[in-house]
């Protein structure tokens, strides 16, 4: 009984010694292959050469913003609106859905309202942008517009007053507040979560009936 066990251990370890060498056998054959591959490997990355160049670091977009010459190092991907907000310290366009869809960051790219959330900042270079904070007088007398919404109680909140003011310059420029029907058209980019429309299209139709409507 003693010498079956025994001989079952001897054979367990035959075993166990077995497989450790086929184990051996086929690390050290694969081995070889798997750091050929890697040589074949490096020697393909060396022909093809470095991998592409990566998007620059900074670029610079020279602007005219409310009147003045500007001139900004920034990040390619940044929007008019964040270089407005956090590189020249203009707050007045309002960053809402930051997606096209709410009108609070809207200012005026050479006489056209756009959207600045959407609006690279890198497109700009060497345009003209009027925010709301360059809209009023030099003397800082109110532009027609800012007046007629105050006269109309046309904001509640305000956050998005800015925009609506831009876009309701631009309506009234755009030849589009012939009625109430064509200003609500015209500004329905522009939403108001205090619900201020009634006074918005008075505004808007108030500076219509003056001239057109300085812009
Ligand atoms: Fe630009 Fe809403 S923040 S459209
Ligand atoms: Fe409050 Fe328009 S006045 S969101």
């Amino acid at each position: 009984m003693v010498k079956k066990e025994s001989e079952a251990t001897k054979v367990t370890l035959n075993r166990r010694e077995l497989l450790q060498a086929a184990t051996l056998g086929a690390a050290a054959t694969v081995a070889p292959q798997m750091g050929e591959t890697a040589d074949a490997a490096s020697q393909a990355l060396a022909q093809v050469g470095t991998p592409a160049v990566p998007t620059p670091a900074r670029v610079l977009m020279n602007a005219t913003i409310n009147g003045e010459r500007v001139s900004l190092d920034l990040d390619p991907r940044t929007s008019l609106l964040d270089a407005l907000r956090e590189h020249l310290g203009l707050f007045g366009a309002k960053k809402g859905c930051d997606h096209g869809q709410c009108g609070a960051c809207t200012v005026h790219l050479d006489g056209q309202r756009v959207a600045s959330c959407l609006t690279p900042a890198v497109q700009v270079d060497g345009r003209e942008v009027l925010t709301i904070e360059g809209l009023a007088g030099p003397d800082g007398s109110l532009h027609p517009m800012q007046r007629a919404f105050i006269d109309h109680d046309a904001l509640q909140c305000g956050y998005c007053t800015p925009g609506q003011i831009m876009a309701a310059v631009a309506c009234v420029a755009e030849g589009n507040a012939g009625s109430d029907a064509d200003v609500q058209e015209a500004m329905s980019g522009n939403l108001c979560r205090c619900g201020a429309y009634v006074g918005i299209t008075q505004a808007v139709r108030q500076v219509a009936g003056q001239d057109g409507g300085a812009s």
